[in-house]
């Protein structure tokens, strides 16, 4: 049976994943957006959207060092990491915990895949929704916004809002995204 380069590399990052202790292969699309424009810095606070299971706040939590703060929210459960404050919550009722004023806010969200791009679009829109009125009402002035979407009607969205918030905003592919995946990432930078 013939195996596409996308799954090969999909397992490459799992495998990887596996032997550096990262809870998922997710967390090398942060190290390399990391690597790539350093976004994250010493004492930054930090709110991580659909954490569990933590690959990204590992990453953000190896990068802090005890400085700063992350708060991480999931619907599902997330087992400890040091210095990451957990609440398993759904993404509508962040504003119920209390949350410092953010210097980023990250999100891995996404919905459930039907398969259907018009199902899944929408759904992709209701979700980037909320976390837009989080950033708006949690996300300090100058501060980045990372998140995931998918190519189409839920990046133009996206594209269409942060514009108008962010003076900077990039579209992202990491290399640990398969490239079979429509997922991709967009940054706003410095918020207005
Ligand atoms: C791709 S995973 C995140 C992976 C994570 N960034 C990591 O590095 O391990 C997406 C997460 O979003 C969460 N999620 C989906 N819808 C949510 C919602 N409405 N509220 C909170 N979390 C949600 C899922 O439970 C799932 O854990």
């Amino acid at each position: 049976m013939s195996r596409s380069s996308s799954y090969f590399k999909g397992e490459k990052f799992n495998a990887l994943a596996k032997k550096e202790g990262y809870r998922s292969r997710a967390a090398y699309k942060l190290i390399q957006i990391q690597k790539d424009y350093k976004i994250i810095k010493s004492g930054d606070n930090i709110l991580d959207l659909g954490s569990s299971p933590g690959g990204w706040s590992q990453v953000a939590s190896s990068i802090l060092k005890g400085t700063g703060s992350i708060i991480a929210i999931d619907i599902l459960p997330m087992k400890k990491i040091t210095n990451v404050d957990f609440h398993q919550i759904d993404l509508n009722d962040v504003s119920k915990i209390d949350i410092l004023e953010s210097s980023i806010v990250l999100s891995d969200i996404a919905p459930n895949i039907s398969g259907v791009n018009v199902i899944d679009n929408e759904n992709m829109i209701s979700l980037l929704e909320i976390e837009i009125s989080i950033v708006d009402k949690f996300l300090q002035i100058g501060g980045k916004y990372l998140c995931k979407c998918f190519e189409g009607e839920s990046l133009n969205f996206l594209n269409s809002k942060l514009k108008d918030r962010f003076e900077i905003v990039k579209r992202i592919k990491p290399d640990a995204s398969r490239s079979t995946s429509k997922e991709c990432y967009v940054l706003g930078i410095e918020k207005k």
